[in-house]
């Protein structure tokens, strides 16, 4: 008889299950593990606007190459937040795309690599999210893209084509740290949406893979395996330091959005996941991109001799050397050589002097660098551009002649900077040509986008 109950019980409990997991758990183990998730998807970088006093609630812009998309509000709010969201409709809106109302998302939300979460990851995150976050009753500005973008159906057609909805699988025949390293990469931690170049419809390109790409003002390098162009050379170790602190001497250190991944993210990952990472990393198919390194261009020296003795305020012979003089070299030294500690790094032998795409030496020297890890504290470097705290504000001109005389000193030789450059790295980055398609005039824009999106369907469909 108590067998009898008991394997009652025990089938209607599997037959329960189902129905059971598509409510929120509210035990320790999967709102710890859901939180996990959240950081390592590092949710909180576009749905805060402050991070710490108000996290997930949203109304953060989000700058995409066809204009300004805001970050909604995930906190279990009703009214303005996923408050009635079920697991499945999360699900939906994470792996692919799509709201609880049934409008498609943007995707500035990286549904692309969630799509990858398994179902016990989706359920641990839904947990998490509607038992342990706050509802903060909060509206966001609507997200209004210029015609024809403001056609959020038109992203079915976009999903049809590039959207891989395929959940992760475990490769039986490689190690287990290899293929919780590839569910990391590929998912949650999203390095390809920023890693990977993108094609004129603004998909990712899978067969260059991580092989670098703009993001705003800022590059996102090379980071396949390749050993010229990538970070083939980089040892496992330092690519755990680097997720870790932002920071290897004598190759790289991470400003810009990268910055705020390591700060919010990846600084908080398991050691076990960290060096899974660097497992996978280390056999992503190599792409060559570039004949240099850029871990080891360059060299100390200066041109203190062209200006000394000279009036400084008069004489305007070597603008670049006078620029580094005064505005740089009280930190990295009047060699370009940084200091002994490497808390602040030498300019050559950096991968942001060594990268033939200079956005992230004009980014750095406009924006600065501001960055915080448990293991490497705060790092601070002054922005020179157009901010209310900047030191001292450089103009597009300014800022080309130093970089040109960094590069040509410590850098990538005849690597050259313009003005216009600098202009465009001020204003955010370059804009999608698609969006230029459209201005052309609103009729003929979606006809050409519409087009060209039909096209690559048919294509796709016919393979
Ligand atoms: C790179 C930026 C980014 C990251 C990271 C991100 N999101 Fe989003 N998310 C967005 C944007 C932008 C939107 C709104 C898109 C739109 O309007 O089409 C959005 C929309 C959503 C929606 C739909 C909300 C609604 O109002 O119906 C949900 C749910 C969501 N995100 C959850 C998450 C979760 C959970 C994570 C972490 C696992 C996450 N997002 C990480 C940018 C991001
Ligand atoms: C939000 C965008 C973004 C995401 C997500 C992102 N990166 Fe980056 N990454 C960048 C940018 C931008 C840089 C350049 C930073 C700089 O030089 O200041 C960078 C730099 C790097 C570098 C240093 C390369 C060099 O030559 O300087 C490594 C290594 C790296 N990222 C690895 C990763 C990995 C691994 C992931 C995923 C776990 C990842 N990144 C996710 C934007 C991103
Ligand atoms: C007050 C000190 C200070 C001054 C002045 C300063 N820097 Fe920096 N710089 C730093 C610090 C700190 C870092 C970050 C080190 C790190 O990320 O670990 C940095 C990083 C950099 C980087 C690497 C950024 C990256 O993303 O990898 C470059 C390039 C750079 N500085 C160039 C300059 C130039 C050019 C000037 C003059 C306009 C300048 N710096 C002035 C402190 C300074």
């Amino acid at each position: 008889m108590k067998t009898f109950t008991h394997s009652l019980l025990l089938s209607a409990a599997v037959l329960l299950s189902p129905l059971a997991l598509a409510q929120a758990s509210n035990d320790a183990e999967t709102l710890a593990k859901g939180e996990y998730l959240a950081i390592a998807s590092d949710c909180t970088a576009c749905h805060s606007q402050e991070h710490a006093a108000k996290p997930f609630t949203g109304g953060k812009a989000i700058s995409s190459p066809v204009g300004t998309i805001f970050a909604t509000n995930i906190t279990p709010s009703k009214a303005f937040g996923i408050g009635n969201y079920t697991e499945e409709q999360f699900a939906n809106a994470l792996r692919k795309g799509i709201a609880a109302d049934g409008s498609h998302l943007y995707p500035a939300m990286p549904y692309t690599a969630y799509a990858k979460l398994t179902d016990e990851d989706i359920h641990a995150l839904y947990s998490y999210f509607m038992n342990a976050v706050k509802p903060v009753d909060q509206p966001v500005p609507e997200t209004e893209l210029p015609f024809p973008m403001n056609l959020r159906f038109s992203m079915a057609f976009w999903n049809a084509l590039f959207l891989d909805d395929t959940v992760h699988q475990d490769d039986p025949e490689q190690s287990e740290s290899w293929n919780r390293g590839r569910y990391l990469v590929e998912g949650p931690t999203h390095c390809a949406t920023c890693h990977t170049p993108r094609g004129l419809l603004m998909q990712e390109q899978g067969d260059q893979f991580l092989a670098g790409a703009q993001v705003g003002p800022w590059y996102a390098p090379n980071i396949t395996s390749d050993k010229v162009s990538g970070i083939g050379s980089w040892s496992k170790a330092e690519v755990v330091q680097y997720l870790k602190t932002g920071h290897v001497e004598g190759k790289a250190q991470a400003a810009g959005s990268m910055a705020e991944a390591i700060s919010y993210s990846f600084q908080h990952l398991s050691d076990g996941d960290l060096n899974a990472i660097a497992d996978y990393l280390a056999t992503v198919p190599a792409v060559n991109t570039a004949s240099d390194n850029r871990f080891n261009q360059g060299e100390p020296g200066n041109k203190l001799a062209a200006f000394r003795g000279k009036d400084f305020h008069e004489d305007t012979s070597a603008p670049g050397a006078r620029l580094y003089s005064g505005s740089c070299a009280s930190c990295h030294g009047y060699n370009a050589q940084g200091t002994e500690d490497g808390y602040y790094p030498s300019l050559f032998h950096n991968s942001v002097t060594g990268e033939a795409n200079t956005s992230n030496l004009i980014a750095t020297i406009l924006y600065g660098v501001d960055r915080e890890t448990e293991a490497g504290g705060h790092v601070f470097m002054p922005p020179f551009g157009d901010q209310p705290n900047a030191l001292n504000n450089l103009d597009n001109q300014q800022v080309a002649q130093l970089s040109n005389y960094i590069l040509d000193m410590h850098g990538l030789k005849g690597t050259q900077v313009t003005p216009e450059q600098v202009a465009e790295i001020r204003a955010g980055g370059a804009q999608s040509p698609l969006i230029q398609y459209a201005r052309v005039g609103m009729g003929v824009g979606v006809v050409v986008v519409l087009f060209a999106i039909g096209l690559l369907w048919h294509r796709k469909r016919k393979k």
